[in-house]
């Protein structure tokens, strides 16, 4: 199953002198829970801060500090630590750092790993985090120091505007460690099998006017579209999000497209499409909307009030339409999401959509479908071979989809 491009990575975890070096514990707990082993190395002025005693606790690695280089195995602790890893993250990063990884010094131990990484493409993802007061963050000497690393191949994240320990609120306070990992996430994703890949993905619900306050619309989330789009950045591809209202943050690297009506959905999806190699229609849109949308509020009314519905696109058929000219997507994976004879229904729905793979949803199960974190499905193809998953989170019932999708992109993965 693809996998969180974080599981089993190394990654070295330098930490500075500042006051955010506290939540570099948060990052550091965060990155052990998602798989990767964490070295960490603080400068003297972390140190002052945050003992490395905090680290070891929450990584169960060593940490370092610079009088580290002076033990039985000085000679070799930079070089080392170097040479197994898959990334440098320096979070926070400081002004001071910053200066000196640009020109190249060398005087502590995460100077000197850093320099130990080497530079150019192959070298190991140079990650940094900045953290200071705004102006010396907006200072020429620092922009310059950011622009040579940027230059060198370094990406950055951050800072933040807001409450700084100077009392200003302004750009310089460290990105939060949910994010930073996010972003470190989707780095290390870039070189996965589905490198070059463009695959659109549409999620959550739609919402059909009945007059401005009030729509028709359905119990969908969000979750299990927004773990596709998760599962197809771990696999390397380039995601569109095309996303109905929810109350999730996409994930890192997506590019977002937000819908409200699944008129709008139709209009963003068949214009992605035509760019994609994959189409995951995820989404719950509504096959029915107001025929005539009220232009004022609808005002209380004895009785029985009747709304006539009109018949929305299908936006699936759609997309089958338009790739008869486009080529495009290469291959179309729907969901059906059904309360009855899941297979059959699902079956009928693969054919008349035409698609390559659908996933049949039993939505009324209490720990599948809509709105919990689980999910129980069934993958039927158009060979006519089926598959039945067991239960499992939505991110991997979305790995095991998007595992499912690289032979169908990548043909010469069957050989
Ligand atoms: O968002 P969550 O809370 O995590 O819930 C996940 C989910 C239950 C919404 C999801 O797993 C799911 O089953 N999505 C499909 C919902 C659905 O609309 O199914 P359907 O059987 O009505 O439609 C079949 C397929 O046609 C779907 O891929 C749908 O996106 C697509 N469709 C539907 C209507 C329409 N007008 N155009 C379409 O393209």
């Amino acid at each position: 199953m693809t996998q969180n491009p974080l599981h089993k990575k190394n990654i070295i975890l330098g930490v500075t002198g500042s006051i955010a070096a506290y939540k570099a514990a948060d990052l550091a707990s965060k990155l052990t829970q998602n798989g990767a082993i964490v070295n960490v190395i603080l400068t003297d002025a972390a140190a002052k801060f945050i003992s490395p005693l905090s680290f070891q606790s929450v990584t169960g690695q060593p940490a370092y500090i610079s009088a580290d280089l002076w033990g039985a195995e000085a000679h070799v602790l930079h070089i080392g630590l170097a040479r197994k890893a898959d990334a440098l993250l320096i979070a926070p990063a400081t002004a001071n750092t910053l200066a000196k990884l640009a020109r190249g010094g060398a005087d502590d131990l995460l100077s000197l790993t850093a320099l130990a990484l080497g530079s150019g493409p192959d070298a190991p993802l140079l990650m940094i985090a900045p953290a200071m007061d705004a102006g010396m963050y907006s200072h020429a000497a620092t922009q310059e120091n950011v622009e040579i690393l940027t230059r060198r191949g370094a990406v950055f994240i951050g800072p933040e505007e807001g409450h700084l320990a100077s009392g200003l609120v302004a750009k310089g306070r460290m990105s939060e460690p949910i994010q930073i990992l996010e972003h470190l996430r989707y780095q290390l994703s870039r070189s996965g099998p589905l490198k070059g890949c463009h695959i659109t993905v549409t999620a959550g619900p739609t919402q059909e006017d009945i007059d401005p306050v009030r729509f028709l619309s359905n119990r969908s989330t969000g979750k299990q579209g927004y773990a596709l789009a998760q599962a197809a950045l771990d696999a390397g591809a380039d995601v569109t999000l095309i996303s109905g209202p929810t109350h999730l943050t996409p994930p890192a690297g997506t590019r977002l497209i937000h819908v409200r009506t699944a008129i709008e959905m139709q209009h963003a999806t068949l214009s992605a499409s035509k760019t994609a190699d994959a189409l995951i229609m995820t989404a719950a849109v509504a096959d029915f909307r107001p025929a005539q949308p009220a232009e004022q509020k609808i005002k209380k009314a004895k009785g029985v009030l009747s709304l006539p519905l009109m018949q929305n696109p299908d936006i699936l058929a759609a997309v089958n339409q338009q790739r008869a000219t486009t080529l495009m997507p290469k291959i179309l994976i729907g969901f059906a999401a059904e309360t009855q004879s899941l297979t059959s229904n699902a079956e009928d729905k693969m054919r008349r959509k035409g698609l390559n793979l659908i996933v049949a949803n039993d939505v009324s199960a209490r720990d599948a479908g809509f709105a919990v974190d689980t999910n129980r499905v069934t993958l039927l193809y158009a060979d006519g071979h089926q598959e039945e998953l067991p239960l499992m989170s939505k991110l991997e019932i979305a790995a095991a989809v998007i595992e499912r999708a690289i032979p169908l992109l990548n043909p010469q993965e069957n050989v």
